[in-house]
């Protein structure tokens, strides 16, 4: 491990990976969120964490104006091809850390994260978040709720091949124990009360979070393990076995996959969301 490894190098290590392997299974959430936010025609919306901006995209064409902020200069990169390949006008991405945002106060009607929030320590990032908004304005989020059963299969699969830690060299250890570490987001943010409690105590009003599954989405076992994988946890582990485990590691992850398959492959993977609507 480098000594500049952290989630900003880590989110521009998976950026090139992002829009062939994970795209899949976040487009059909961030359209699912946008929907469900109703947007409205005068808004200026900021969507924080944007990633390669399809939260940013999906909205634009229902807003006055969209910023996406990152801070991956890499995601941030992606953003703005894909913003200029779909033709997107009012849609501008600037590299910002949501704890941090190099806006004046009370710049934006509606403030959105598809998944933008959960490395971020929320005691900076939600009070930065506030400061965004008009009053009146609206923060609209989705995190992860409760870890779904896919989840715990990946992870069972990964313990039985992983390099065994007697093995395993300085550098994959202290990757691991960086991936070990309780996020500040978590530890924080557990359940619908905690929500809405530290929503209150920033200032917000009107509060509403529910924990629960909006989107259904449809992948083939093979796209399911390639999303899957793709993150950088996933990658480091794999990299570390040697070719034969790595290739027994993926074929357990198909066995077991399949048996939650349809006839023609297809799985329905409905992970619980964590959706949060409040107003300042
Ligand atoms: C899981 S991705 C979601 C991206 C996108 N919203 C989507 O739905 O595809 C999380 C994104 O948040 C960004 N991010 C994480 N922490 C951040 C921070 N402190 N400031 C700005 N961006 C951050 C990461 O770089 C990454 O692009």
């Amino acid at each position: 491990m480098t000594q500049e490894f952290n989630f900003r190098t880590m989110f521009d290590g998976v950026a090139g990976l992002y829009e062939e392997r994970i795209i899949r299974a976040f487009a059909p959430m961030a359209a699912n969120l946008i929907s469900w936010i109703e947007p409205q025609g005068h808004e200026h919306v900021l969507d924080i964490g944007t990633g390669t901006g399809i939260a940013a995209r999906l909205i634009a064409t229902e807003v006055q104006s969209v910023i996406g902020v990152d801070f991956s200069a890499r995601m941030i990169a992606i953003a703005r091809e894909m913003a200029v390949m779909n033709d997107h006008a009012n849609v501008l991405f600037i590299q910002a850390d949501a704890h941090h945002l190099p806006f004046t106060s009370e710049s934006f009607d509606l403030v959105v994260a598809s998944f933008g929030f959960n490395t971020t320590d929320p005691r900076q990032s939600l009070p930065e978040a506030y400061r965004m908004l008009v009053p009146g304005g609206r923060l609209c989020f989705q995190e992860w709720g409760a870890l779904h059963e896919f989840d715990n299969i990946i992870s069972e699969v990964f313990r039985q091949y992983s390099v065994d830690e007697d093995d395993a060299g300085e550098e994959l250890l202290s990757f691991r124990d960086f991936f070990a570490v309780e996020r500040p987001w978590y530890e924080d943010l557990q359940n619908e009360e905690d929500f809405v409690m530290d929503l209150t105590d920033y200032g917000f009003r009107d509060i509403w979070v529910k924990e629960y599954q909006p989107v259904k989405v449809q992948m083939t076992v093979e796209e399911f393990i390639q999303y899957k994988t793709a993150w950088t946890p996933a990658r480091v582990e794999l990299a570390a076995m040697d070719s034969s485990a790595r290739g027994d590691c993926l074929d357990a992850m198909r066995r077991r996959f399949y048996e939650f398959a349809d006839t023609d492959g297809i799985l329905t993977y409905a992970p619980l969301l964590l959706r949060v609507h409040a107003v300042k």
